[in-house]
């Protein structure tokens, strides 16, 4: 073990359109869903992602900051209605130009862009045609990722298709506390299943193009499941919540087919599944990706489901501290989230547990083989504040970033396919739902100043050095 990893590992961080650009009305750019949700009642804390990080005026600064700190790629989501601002189809011009100004800047640094086409943000036209429910939502994003393509081709070396289909779907349609507010197993399953079909066509236009030095791929979050007693009725319930949390996602994108458990366990759950369509299921055992992006932040431990536990649900926190509900998810006769109360939480309730990201990526090499991974997020949620030295002493969140990089040296090490890490985010951003107090960034923003000043963390400075040292030929 040589403790440093392979010299072309990409070190950077990432960010998502909404959460970082504001500029929400700006350059011709149309209505997304979350504008709408966060300009409407229904947004009780008020937060909205009008101004963000306003990376939209900031992108130079931003992207020059994450230079000059060591890393070798960004990753960014494009707003789709920045591009297709409407259901007119006509491309916006000043979107397109923005983004490849964007690109021009992160290849004047020899910064690989990692770029997801699909971040949360749909459009509001969509949203109000059923969104992901409906199931022209596949053919509406295809369409919108083929002008993508054609206008940013072989600029964009990473694509990504969609980020974190799971909890997206998840918070959208279950616990309902994102956009559109829904709360219904049967629209989680309808909604989940259309995103996955809205990727395998996405492949499919992507492949269309040929290309040499470009490449297309999924981000997922993984919480690799855990149990705490090793027990059959235990190991039930890990098999059907690694169902639940990653399987039905992993094996059709990877492998091209749900697993052969699903299917029979959703009807069992009095799911109608007549959403699943042959011709469907034909199409998406023709695609594959070329890479896979793990979100990683924690693992989900799981318990055989009790009665008393209740209805499907996802318990999130978006209180911080204070809440007294532990983060979990509910599904009736599956599982029920276990907590080890002994390890470390965070204030919204999550476990911190390093090792999780090793046991992801042997767990991948086991099931998936080789497939190429990228650490796609990564990252500690803290409250944090500009100490009187004007510095800010992030030293939790270098413990915890520490903490996970030396498993995944370790794996890599090890033989694990993994070639990059991105620390979520570049900079402070919004958070969905919790606003702008949960600080996950590199590099501080202080909200209430005019210009929006940016101040790099101590763990910004702490990660140059950790790429210096961890990497072969440095
Ligand atoms: C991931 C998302 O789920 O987690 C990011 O891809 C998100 O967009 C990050 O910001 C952290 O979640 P949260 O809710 O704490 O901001």
């Amino acid at each position: 073990m040589n403790n440093k990893v392979k010299h072309d590992f990409l070190w950077g961080s990432a960010s998502a359109a909404y959460q970082c650009e504001g500029g929400w009305n700006e350059g011709g750019k149309g209505l997304s869903n979350w504008d709408q949700f966060c300009h409407s009642e229904k947004n009780k804390k008020g937060f909205t992602g009008d101004v963000a990080a306003d990376f939209y005026h900031r992108y130079k600064e931003d992207i020059r900051m994450a230079a000059e700190g060591g890393q070798n790629t960004l990753r960014f989501s494009i707003s789709w209605t920045r591009i297709l601002p409407d259901q007119s189809g006509k491309v916006n011009e000043e979107g397109v130009n923005f983004y490849k100004d964007v690109l021009l800047e992160c290849k004047k640094y020899g910064i690989t862009p990692n770029v997801t086409l699909l971040h949360y943000d749909i459009p509001a036209w969509l949203e109000d045609m059923g969104g992901y429910r409906n199931p022209i939502f596949a053919d509406e994003f295809a369409k919108y990722c083929k002008v993508v393509f054609e206008q940013f081709g072989e600029l964009i070396p990473l694509y990504v298709t969609i980020n974190e289909i799971t909890h997206n779907a998840i918070c959208s349609y279950l616990t309902g506390h994102y956009p559109p507010n829904i709360h219904s197993t049967q629209a989680l399953c309808e909604v989940g299943y259309n995103m996955i079909m809205a990727h395998a066509k996405a492949v499919v236009e992507f492949r269309k193009f040929n290309f040499k030095n470009s490449q297309v791929g999924i981000v997922h979050t993984t919480n690799t499941v855990q149990i705490l007693k090793d027990t059959p009725e235990y190991r039930i319930a890990q098999r059907r919540c690694d169902l639940f949390k990653n399987k039905w996602i992993t094996d059709p994108v990877i492998l091209g087919k749900f697993p052969d458990d699903l299917l029979p366990l959703l009807k069992e759950s009095g799911i109608d599944t007549s959403f699943v369509k042959q011709e469907d299921l034909d199409l998406l055992a023709t695609t594959h990706i070329d890479f896979l992006g793990q979100n990683c932040y924690t693992r989900t431990l799981a318990r055989p489901y009790r009665e008393e536990d209740g209805e499907t649900n996802y318990y999130p926190n978006n209180v911080g501290a204070g809440q007294k509900r532990l983060e979990g998810y509910v599904v009736k006769n599956w599982f029920t989230s276990d907590h080890d109360l002994n390890n470390p939480m965070n204030a919204w309730g999550r476990e911190e547990y390093p090792k999780t990201v090793y046991d992801m990526l042997m767990g991948i090499k086991k099931d998936y083989g080789d497939i190429p991974v990228y650490i796609t997020e990564n990252g500690c949620a803290m409250y944090e504040k500009v100490e009187e030295d004007g510095k800010i002493h992030d030293q939790r969140r270098i413990d915890f970033m520490k903490g996970y990089l030396d498993w995944l040296v370790k794996a890599e090490n090890e033989g694990c396919n993994v070639k990059g890490y991105y620390a979520w985010s570049t900079t402070d951003c919004y958070s969905w739902i919790n606003g702008y107090e949960k600080r996950y960034g590199l590099v501080y923003i202080d909200y209430e100043s005019e210009d929006l000043k940016r101040i790099p963390k101590d763990s910004y400075y702490w990660f140059k050095d950790y790429i210096k040292e961890h990497t072969e030929g440095e």
